[in-house]
């Protein structure tokens, strides 16, 4: 039978990366038989431009009948003005929390080829390997009520609201102990329990999940800690299980670990594994249209998806030692580039990627 993915590119470098992502997800297709048929369709800005709004109840429909969805990245400057219900942003939020997308994976790997592209020190960063599992669906990107009041002294005042559930917390959790489990057996649980109540009541659910998984060694990290030692120590990391906002920040400091975040991909996943791929990395206008950008957090974005989704491990591996032959002949785009190797577009990028592909 074959499977649907629907693709949705979105805005600023989102269309760009996607067309390379979808002629290494084309040859995949053929080379491997996978059967799956693709279609397009608009989300973000692009969606607001067609229709009105951030995300469509028609393609919210195909992307719940599809079996995955691969996304660019939203948002821009010509959008910044809209009103906040509305603004590109509230697309990805929405198709997230519809899809019940509550885990988010998002692996920081250093390519040893890469190594002089992070900003720190190559023996603090070698061999780097970590797992961001953030929680995607709730917290203060969801929470109620939120808004701006105006107070009696006529100064206006907004304000955000932080829950979480103890179910929200254990699924999550569970997440990041099975995660660990398969990898290097270590969890460290990331929060603020020394001032938020949120955090507490986090810290308590992940002692009691723990008990289910005595061969994962549990920890736990206040996230202003965790985000000094990521850029101390990263390797002393294996799984990190944090909250929505806490995740985004420090997937955002992980990802320079590895040089660019033009390299990270990421995977959402719902309870079955259903799942939404995507680069960690945002719409970037300011290079947008100019053929620069790096298609590989989003070509990783696919390898991904054949993974976690259709369990496709041998089609996911060829991508992944696609990307580490192209990085092995010296190519870069800007946001990788060090002394000594080939400069080299959007397009030629993803064209290389293709041709490794095609020789494996
Ligand atoms: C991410 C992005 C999004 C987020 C934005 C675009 C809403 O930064 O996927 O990390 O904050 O989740
Ligand atoms: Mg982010």
């Amino acid at each position: 039978m074959s499977k649907q993915i629907l693709i949705l590119p979105g805005d600023g470098i989102g269309p760009e990366i996607m067309a390379e992502a979808v002629k290494v997800l084309e040859l995949a297709n053929d080379k491997y038989s996978l059967g799956f048929e693709l279609s397009h369709d608009v989300i973000g800005g692009a969606a607001i431009d067609k229709h009105g709004v951030p995300l469509a109840d028609e393609t919210l429909d195909r992307a719940r009948a599809a079996d995955a969805v691969l996304l660019g990245a939203v948002g821009g400057p010509k959008w910044d003005t809209i009103e906040r219900d509305i603004r590109p942003e509230r697309g990805l939020l929405k198709i997230r929390a519809q899809l019940g997308l509550f885990g988010n994976l998002r692996p920081a790997i250093l390519y040893p080829q890469l190594a002089d592209a992070s900003s720190l020190k190559p023996e603090i960063v070698a061999g780097l390997d970590i797992l961001i599992v953030r929680e995607l669906t709730g917290g203060i990107y969801f929470g109620a009520p939120r808004g701006t009041r105006t107070l009696e002294n006529g100064e206006r005042q907004s304000y955000d609201t932080l829950p979480y559930s103890e179910s929200e917390i254990r699924r999550i959790a569970r997440v990041g102990f099975d995660m660990a489990r398969v990898r290097g057996k270590k969890l460290c649980s990331v929060d603020k329990a020394n001032v938020l109540a949120s955090s507490q009541l986090w810290r308590e659910v992940v002692e009691q999940v723990a008990k289910d998984y005595p061969d994962v060694e549990l920890s736990h990290m206040y996230v202003d800690n965790a985000a000094m030692q990521l850029v101390r120590a990263p390797k002393q990391f294996d799984v990190i299980v944090t909250d929505n906002m806490f995740g985004d920040i420090l997937s955002d400091e992980a990802s320079m670990l590895t040089g660019s975040i033009g390299m990270l991909p990421s995977a959402s996943l719902d309870a079955n594994n259903k799942g939404m791929y995507e680069p960690c990395h945002g719409s970037a206008p300011d290079i947008a249209g100019k053929g620069i950008a790096n298609p590989l957090a989003t070509i990783l974005s696919v390898s991904m998806m054949l993974r976690y989704s259709f369990n496709l491990q041998d089609a996911a591996d060829a991508i992944e030692k696609a990307v580490s032959v192209v990085l092995d002949q010296g190519l870069r785009t800007g946001d990788i580039y060090s002394a000594g190797c080939t400069k080299v577009g959007t397009q030629e990028m993803g064209d290389a990627v293709v041709a490794a592909l095609r020789n494996l």
